[in-house]
This record gives structure tokens, C-alpha cells and sequence, in this order.
């Protein structure tokens, strides 16, 4: 089996405009190799081409020019889409958008019933999703009544039902409050952990520095990447792309442009603390 579950190379998109002075590329010229049970995070700030990214590792949508092979499989060819998909589940934004039915255990059944998972299988399968995020208990219940983060990780079963290899999130905390995102965050990390491999898009920067490495894109293109440490020393080009960084790193930074002899990308209190001792 090769080693990258996701190759990225050199794809450009563009949406259709009716008018043709109208057409930009949203993404232009994105490589990325992604490995098997890696955890990956995208930055980006607003309408730099992150959810277009998702679409097409998603064969929701195909490339203008260039090539993404998600587990060997062209997202080109038509007949490969059920296997990419299966390969590769995708969980939104809006919980709410992604609930279909009026009973927990329903939902999550959903997409491995549409792969034509017969029974028992599929009534296991069910239950052990429910058990993994850890909402075994809800399965009978309806969940319009669940709150933000129960809902999410709703979502997140009926991906896992479909016994993906690879997760991609597409900003799954976003409208949730501090406690939904933190069980949403666990949720990820315990999966990572189990093996599955992980594509987190976030605007939250202590989401990203949890991930193996990040990917930081502006404007269509990739801009950095690579470990947090090494992305998140970088705080001048990461504010010159509207982006933050974690606070306690913002500190050092300022430490250091101050005379403070203290290394670059801290990311926690406690580095932190130990380079300010040193
Ligand atoms: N359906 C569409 N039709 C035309 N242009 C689009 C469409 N969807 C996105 N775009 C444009 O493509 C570019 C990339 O958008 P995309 O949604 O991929 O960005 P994003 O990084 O996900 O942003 P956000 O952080 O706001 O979610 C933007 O310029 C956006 O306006
Ligand atoms: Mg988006």
C-alpha cells in the first residue's frame, strides 16, 4: 500500500462566472502529499481556497488542471468516486445540515445502509461508531434535542459507520461553544490516535498546533508548511496573512524582538516558562 493516502499535485481551480473577466482560480497550484494516519491541519484566512480544497479531495467537484489520488484512486474518473468517498469521509461546518433522520441510531446508519452494508454488519458498525464518540447512550434519541458538539459527533459517527481511513473536517467547531469544541477536538484526536488519518480545516490555532503538520494557505497557494513549532515561528508572515498565532507564542515573539534571548514557535506555557528560566 503507498504511503500517502492523499496526493496533491499542482491542481488548479476555477468556479465558472458568467461573465469571464469574472473567473478567478480559487486554487492555483496546491500541492500536498498527506500520509497514512497522519493528523493534518489547514489554515487559511477567508476565501483562500480551504472548502474548494475539501470539495475536490471529496469528488465533489474535479480540477481544472492537475491531480488528486486519494488512496490511489483518481478523483478524475468517475467510477472512482464511491471509493474515494468511502476512503475519505467529510464531515461540514453545520451540524444541522447534516442530520437526516429523526432518530440517532438512524442517522448514523444513513451511509453505510446507501454502501449496501447488510445487517448484522450494519447494526454493528452503527454501534460501534455511537460507542467511539462516545453517544452510545443517545442512539434512541431524536437529535434535534442534542446540543452543538453531541450533534457534531453524530456527524462524525455516520462518517466512521462507513469505516473511512481518512477524516476531513471541514471547520467542525466553528459554531459550537467552548465545551462542544473541546469534545469535538478530543473526539479527533482519540481517532488519530486509533489510526484514522485526520485533514482538519480550522481557523483556531490551538486546534492546529495539536496536528503532525500544517498547511498554511493565502490566496489559492500553499504559503508554509510543516510542523507547528516551525509554521507557527514564522509570526510575522503568519499576521501579514491575517492569520494569528497561539497566544503564549505571540508573547515569546514579542519577548524576544525585545531582547529576551528566548527560541522560536513556543506553543505552550510551559516552553515558555523554561525559556524565560534558562
Ligand atoms: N460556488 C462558488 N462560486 C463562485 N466562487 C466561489 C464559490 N465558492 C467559493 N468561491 C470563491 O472561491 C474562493 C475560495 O473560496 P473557499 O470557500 O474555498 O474559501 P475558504 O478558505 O473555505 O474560506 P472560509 O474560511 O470563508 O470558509 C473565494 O474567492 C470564493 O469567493
Ligand atoms: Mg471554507
Amino acid at each position: 500500500m503507498e504511503d500517502n493516502i492523499i496526493e496533491i499535485k499542482n491542481v488548479k481551480f476555477k468556479y465558472e462566472a458568467e461573465d469571464e473577466n469574472d473567473i478567478v482560480y480559487a486554487l492555483k497550484g496546491i500541492n500536498m502529499n498527506i500520509k497514512r494516519g497522519e493528523f493534518i491541519a489547514i489554515l487559511g484566512h477567508n476565501g483562500c481556497g480551504k472548502s474548494t480544497l475539501a470539495k475536490l479531495i471529496n469528488a465533489q467537484m474535479i480540477p481544472n488542471e492537475g491531480d488528486i489520488i486519494v488512496n490511489g484512486f483518481n478523483t478524475k474518473e468517475e467510477e472512482n468516486i464511491w471509493d474515494i468517498r468511502k476512503t475519505c469521509g467529510m464531515v461540514f461546518q453545520n451540524p444541522d445540515n447534516q442530520i437526516v433522520a429523526t432518530i440517532v441510531e438512524e442517522d448514523v446508519a444513513f451511509g453505510p445502509e446507501n454502501l449496501g452494508i447488510p445487517m448484522p454488519e450494519l447494526r454493528e458498525r452503527v454501534d460501534d461508531a455511537l460507542k467511539t464518540v462516545d453517544m452510545y447512550e443517545y442512539k434512541m434519541h431524536s437529535p434535534a434535542l442534542l446540543s452543538g458538539g453531541q450533534k457534531q459527533r453524530i456527524a462524525i459517527a455516520g462518517i466512521l459507520a462507513m469505516n473511512p481511513d481518512c477524516i476531513l473536517l471541514d471547520e467542525p467547531t466553528a459554531m459550537l461553544d467552548p465545551n462542544g469544541r473541546k469534545e469535538i477536538i478530543n473526539t479527533i484526536t482519540s481517532l488519530n490516535n486509533s489510526g484514522k488519518t485526520i485533514i482538519l480545516i480550522t481557523h483556531f490555532m490551538e486546534e492546529a498546533i495539536l496536528a503532525d503538520r500544517i498547511f498554511v494557505m493565502n490566496e489559492g497557494l500553499v504559503e508554509l508548511e510543516g510542523e507547528a513549532k516551525k509554521v507557527f515561528s514564522n509570526v510575522k508572515k503568519m499576521k501579514e496573512l491575517g492569520l494569528d498565532v497561539p497566544q503564549v507564542t505571540e508573547l515569546a515573539y514579542e519577548l524576544k524582538i525585545n531582547g529576551f534571548n528566548i527560541e522560536n514557535g513556543v506553543l505552550n506555557i510551559d516552553d515558555l516558562v523554561s525559556e524565560i528560566c534558562k
